[in-house]
């Protein structure tokens, strides 16, 4: 299948209910400490508030967090990691009434409480070190 274009960027909502699969591999060994980011901003523009920040560090750690008026909030840092070196991931947020649930092949991961309603997301980013054959949203 051909890769998509990274970053990666689609206009969409994202209301309460809906699941979000991105399927795709780190360009590099995690030994390089490769990135992978996923933004959910709440206008068409890339200096727009951000209700989702998912950045993964594949040799350490994942951050999340929320940019309200140009301003990172409090930021949530986790050891768990479940993407594995040199392998393809299937990395899937869905919405619930509170809260983002993050799954990652399979395993639920991580969870992040809404700062933002999810109502207001209208385009979403995947970028940095993958290649991406799909993103889909159910
Ligand atoms: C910063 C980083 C931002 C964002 C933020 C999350 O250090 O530059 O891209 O990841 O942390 O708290």
């Amino acid at each position: 299948m051909a890769a998509l274009t990274v970053p990666y960027t689609k206009h969409m909502s994202l209301p309460v209910g809906s699941f979000l699969k991105i399927k795709g591999t780190p360009t590099m060994s995690f030994s390089k400490n490769p990135q992978l980011q996923v933004d959910f901003h709440t206008e068409h523009k890339d200096d727009s508030d951000i209700a989702f920040h998912f950045r993964v560090y594949f040799n350490s750690c994942v951050v999340m967090n929320s940019r309200q008026c140009g301003n990172w909030k409090e930021e949530v840092k986790t050891s768990v990691m479940p993407f594995k070196d040199g392998q393809p991931f299937e990395l899937g947020i869905l919405v619930l009434p509170k809260e983002y649930q993050i799954i990652v092949n399979g395993c639920q991961s991580y969870t992040f409480p809404h700062r933002i309603d999810p109502k207001f997301v209208k385009m979403i980013q995947v970028w940095r070190d993958v290649t991406l054959t799909s993103v889909n949203i159910a």
